[in-house]
């Protein structure tokens, strides 16, 4: 199925996004991860689109977004959203952030919270870069610059999928390795830059009371599911759900199984909002 893509301004900057589906219920908007677009949600977008109104955007930079003036930071990225959920009417939805995108949508937890129903956060963690983890990350900026993307594509590929789907996974490995060559270079390293300067949002997390969804690739070799793990023990009304087989790419890995985890998770807040509403 061919998405058609919307652009509008918020923020001042465009935001390309696709808004699909219909329904009086909340919305749901999912936010990539790095260096991805909106793209990488087509198969949660079809899916969904059918039960609710779903709306994928491109981060600042991303995709066909404008990188804006303004620094890149996981706080500008989460006013970002507030700002784009405001040009669409959106006071509150649930988001699905994966890798990246769970570190914008944990920042948006501390910064508005009221505007975020429930979570699903993918592949994602609420730890800080290492001191290593810093020094690939500006190593990798010192490369990109003097080679391009082609290389940092073909390395990062290598680390987003599992074994299994790297072998077995042809078309999905392609278009991933093609969306971070086609992301541009100057938004790499930015969007490298202000991952290296997150702060850590763990020790916020026993404060999360919200519904809380951790999807996480069995074989992530990124984001391990060790680390998931830690984060699911530490907040009080999360699940833990394991794509068996997939890494970090486990919304493209295995579709099927993450779709009908978030379709679980859905329908577990939609039943608790019947009973809470003396509902049949
Ligand atoms: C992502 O998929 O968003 C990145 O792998 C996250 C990261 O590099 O920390």
């Amino acid at each position: 199925m061919e998405l058609e893509p919307k652009m509008t301004r918020a923020g001042g900057i465009k935001v390309s996004y696709y808004d699909l589906g219909e329904n009086s219920g909340l919305p749901i908007i999912f936010i990539h991860g790095f260096p991805f677009s909106k793209s990488l949600w087509k198969g949660q977008l079809t899916y969904f689109s059918k039960t609710h109104r779903v709306i994928a955007y491109d981060v600042r930079g991303h995709g066909a977004t404008e990188p804006g003036e303004r620094e890149f930071t996981m706080e500008q990225f989460a006013k970002d959203l507030f700002r784009f959920m405001n040009k669409l009417g959106i006071e509150r939805a649930v988001l699905c952030g994966m890798s990246m995108g769970g570190y914008i949508a944990l920042s948006g937890l501390l910064e508005q919270p009221d505007r975020i129903a429930s979570l699903v956060l993918c592949c994602t963690q609420c730890k800080e870069d290492t001191p290593e983890a810093k020094k690939k990350r500006f190593d990798a900026i010192h490369d990109i610059r003097i080679n391009g993307l082609e290389d940092y594509a073909h390395q990062a590929v290598q680390r987003l999928f599992s074994d299994s789907s790297l072998a077995d996974k042809r078309e999905e490995v392609f278009f991933i390795d093609k969306m971070i060559k086609e992301t541009n270079v100057e938004t790499v390293c930015n969007t490298l830059i202000a991952m290296a300067n997150r702060v850590e949002t763990c020790s916020t997390l026993y404060l999360v009371d919200i519904p809380v969804l951790f999807i996480a690739g069995e074989e992530d070799k990124i984001i391990t599911l060790d680390t998931m793990r830690q984060m699911h023990e530490s907040m009080p009304h999360s699940i833990l759900r394991i794509v068996k087989g997939a890494g970090h790419m486990c919304n493209l890995e295995s579709p099927t199984v993450f779709n009908r985890y978030v379709e679980e998770f859905l329908k577990d807040q939609s039943d608790q909002g019947a009973t809470e509403r003396g509902e049949e």
